[in-house]
């Protein structure tokens, strides 16, 4: 399985596409600059002993069997609104959290993907696991990731995904409700900030 991490040199993407290696997929590295996206999966590669490599993002997405959307949501559009046929019917995991507004059901993670790309199978996950949690070197994570979506097979190919990567994944709803994930990601964030600490991420109890 091949999956291309679209922002995979950014805080975020890096930490999935070092799990992603260490878990033994086939990883590209997606980036505006495919020097950069080189230099970082080549980087990943040494480290990890994984098959890592980088291109631009729009070859990245062609050659993926499933991507991964680690982009800031202010940049978005413009890396995806030209992607559309090497993203066509493919699984699209949308790991954005907006910070400058409050997302709602029609503006939210995995809804702002679809609304570029139309005929991708677009989930969102991983919103509210940090990056420091993503990129620690243990195989298995503390922390739950909830998973929305419309399309069950890409809810469950997201939640394997995530379960190879050392998460407890849940299907945690529609698609236009992934606005809640978002919602607790400012929690978490603000609980980071108020302790002092840079891995404090959310686990489910009593499943
Ligand atoms: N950081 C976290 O702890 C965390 C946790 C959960 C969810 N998220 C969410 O996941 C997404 C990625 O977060 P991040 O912290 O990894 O972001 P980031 O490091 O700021 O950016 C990720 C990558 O996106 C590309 N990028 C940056 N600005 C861009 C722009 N204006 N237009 C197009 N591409 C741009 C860059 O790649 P190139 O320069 O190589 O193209 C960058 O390396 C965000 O939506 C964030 O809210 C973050």
């Amino acid at each position: 399985m091949v999956v291309a991490v679209l922002g995979g040199t950014g805080k975020l993407g890096l930490g999935l596409v070092h799990r992603l290696a260490r878990a033994k997929y086939q990883v590209i590295v997606g980036s505006r600059d495919p020097d950069k996206a080189r230099g970082v999966a080549s980087v990943v590669s040494d480290e990890t002993g994984g098959l890592v490599k980088g291109e631009a993002n729009l070859e990245a997405a062609g050659l993926a069997d499933m991507i991964i959307a680690a982009l800031p949501v202010a940049g978005m559009r413009d890396v995806l609104a030209g992607l559309g046929e090497a993203t066509r019917g493919k699984v699209v995991i949308d790991t954005s959290v907006d910070m400058a507004n409050m997302p709602g059901q029609i503006d939210c993670a995995g809804v702002r993907v679809r609304s570029i790309l139309e005929d991708v199978r677009a989930t969102a996950a991983f919103q509210t696991i940090p990056a420091a949690v993503a990129r620690s070197q243990g195989t298995a994570a503390d922390c739950h990731v909830f998973v929305f979506g419309d399309d069950p097979e890409a809810c469950r190919a997201t939640v394997d995904l995530a379960g190879a990567l050392g998460f407890d994944a849940v299907v945690s709803g529609a698609l236009s409700d992934a606005w809640m994930s978002e919602s607790i990601t400012r929690m978490l964030i603000g609980l980071n900030i108020r302790y002092k600490k840079r891995s404090i991420g959310m686990r489910l109890v009593g499943l």
